[in-house]
């Protein structure tokens, strides 16, 4: 089985699939970490030195070598992977993979991103909060669409890491998974 997550850049994907991954003893795969081994240079390097194209290229290729692996696993996809090509028609298509989003609220995702703003290359260079607010609600309005084609929607904007665990945990049949 596959648990794969989805959602806005700063959604938790990453923290919430690693405890999933531990509750359950899944093999837990970043994809972001996955295009940074394979192309030996950070996120925003790929983006500096070999452009967005590249980027996504290498996106759609390792998620589909990942998705035919035969392992367990929960995958964080990256905010932009099932927007791009055919890759949410992949996911959806694979066998026993279910797709979860991981929605969180604008003023949330304003919050967090503008600390973390300098490691993503799409909103690096962006200098207010405002503007940050404004750049996101206008991106996520055009990939609201691909996200809620998951299988299951998880509203992350207030419940704790625990709490959104559980949830996806008894969603999937998993609860009371392997470790708990
Ligand atoms: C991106 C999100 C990032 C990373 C890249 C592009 C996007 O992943 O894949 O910077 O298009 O939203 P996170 O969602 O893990 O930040």
């Amino acid at each position: 089985m596959k648990i794969v997550l989805c959602g806005y850049m700063g959604a938790g994907k990453s923290l919430i699939g690693k405890k999933i991954a531990k509750k359950l003893s899944f093999h837990f795969v970043d994809l972001d970490k996955k295009i940074a081994d394979r192309e030996q240079l950070g996120i925003p390097e790929i983006f500096a030195e070999k452009g967005e194209i590249h980027f996504r290229k290498t996106e759609a290729s390792l998620l589909r070598e990942t998705l035919n692996s035969e392992e367990n696993m929960v995958l964080a996809l990256g905010g932009g992977t099932p927007c791009y090509g055919q890759n949410l028609q992949w996911i959806k298509d694979h066998p026993e993979t279910i797709l979860i989003y991981l929605k969180m609220n604008l003023q949330a995702l304003t919050d967090r991103l503008f600390e973390e703003r300098k490691n993503r290359p799409l909103i690096s260079n962006v200098d207010t909060r405002d503007a940050l607010e404004d750049f996101i609600r206008k991106h996520i309005f055009e990939r609201r669409y691909y996200y809620l084609q998951s299988d299951y929607t998880v509203d992350c904007s207030t419940a704790s890491p625990g709490e959104i665990v559980m949830e996806i945990l008894a969603e999937t049949g998993r609860a009371g998974g392997e470790d708990s």
